[in-house]
């Protein structure tokens, strides 16, 4: 098997200065793709997801943009087709949580969810597949003229108590998704999503730090491990390779089972 299947081609990652992003950017980074190490604070921690990906030899680039506003997403495409050419892959990963029972939940805390975790995705793919259109198929290259792939999570399909933006959101990537592949498909533009389960990163480090919270949460995840980002990192990298050249418009869960309700192991 080809170890750098991505060789040659260049890839976006959104929010990849920490947890997912990062393992995915390091993934594709491995699979030989030049990589642009978007982020929108922590300049450091993104320096050093490019300094880990130029390590093996590719190029990386870190370019800070907040994904929910449009001039700043056209001028971060703009920045990396003028160092690189143009874009292979995108990788539509920033997003946040901003909890909140719902009688108590802000119009704030909802804009923001919404805007990073869905209208962010609308902006980035819209100006990926500008550009991948413009440029079409390169058979050298890929047998797609690109890849978008977005982040979604198992709260695409799991209601969310507690998080009914962040749920909200998430449901709203899986038909996002699905009507962009349809739609794009004829551009021969592959998308399809990754929905991690419980990762271990900093955005539930209250799920996993103390010992208690950890044992709750491994009860809903029947393989009885939380994930780590170069689980999603190793499937995100698949997807934008040729390898899954006929995998279009699919939500891959990557959850050691946390879909399959868990509580009816035991029960019903
Ligand atoms: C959330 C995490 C949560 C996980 C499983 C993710 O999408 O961001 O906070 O631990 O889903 O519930």
């Amino acid at each position: 098997m080809d170890s750098q299947p991505l060789r040659g081609q260049k890839a976006l990652v959104t929010g990849a200065n920490s947890g997912i992003g990062a393992g995915i950017a390091r993934a594709l980074g491995a699979a030989g793709a030049a990589v642009v190490v978007n982020y929108v604070s922590k300049p450091e921690d993104a320096a050093r997801v490019v300094d880990d990906i130029s390590a093996n030899g590719v190029d990386a680039l870190a370019i800070r943009a907040d994904v929910s506003r449009e001039a700043e997403v056209e001028t971060m495409f703009a920045g990396m087709e003028q160092a690189w050419g143009g874009i292979d892959i995108l990788v539509n990963n920033a997003g946040l949580q901003r909890d909140a029972v719902f009688p108590e939940m802000s119009l704030e805390q909802w804009n923001t969810v919404l805007g990073v975790n869905l209208t962010g995705m609308f902006l980035c793919a819209r100006a990926a597949a500008r550009r991948m259109i413009r440029r079409g198929v390169r058979p050298e290259i890929s047998r797609a003229a690109g890849k978008i792939i977005c982040v979604s999570s198992v709260h695409e399909v799991i209601p969310w108590a507690g998080h009914v933006n962040y749920a909200a959101s998430k449901g709203g990537v899986g038909m996002f998704m699905k009507s962009l592949a349809q739609e794009l498909a004829p551009h021969r533009i592959r998308v399809n999503s990754v929905a991690p389960g419980a990762i271990m990163t900093p955005i539930n480090r209250e799920a996993w730090s103390t010992p208690e919270a950890l044992a709750a949460l491994l009860r809903l995840i029947p393989y009885g491990r939380i994930g780590l980002p170069e689980d999603i990192g190793k499937v995100a990298a698949f997807l934008a390779s040729d390898d899954a050249d006929y995998v279009h418009g699919q939500t891959i869960y990557v959850d050691g089972g946390m879909t399959l309700y868990p509580e009816f192991a035991h029960g019903g």
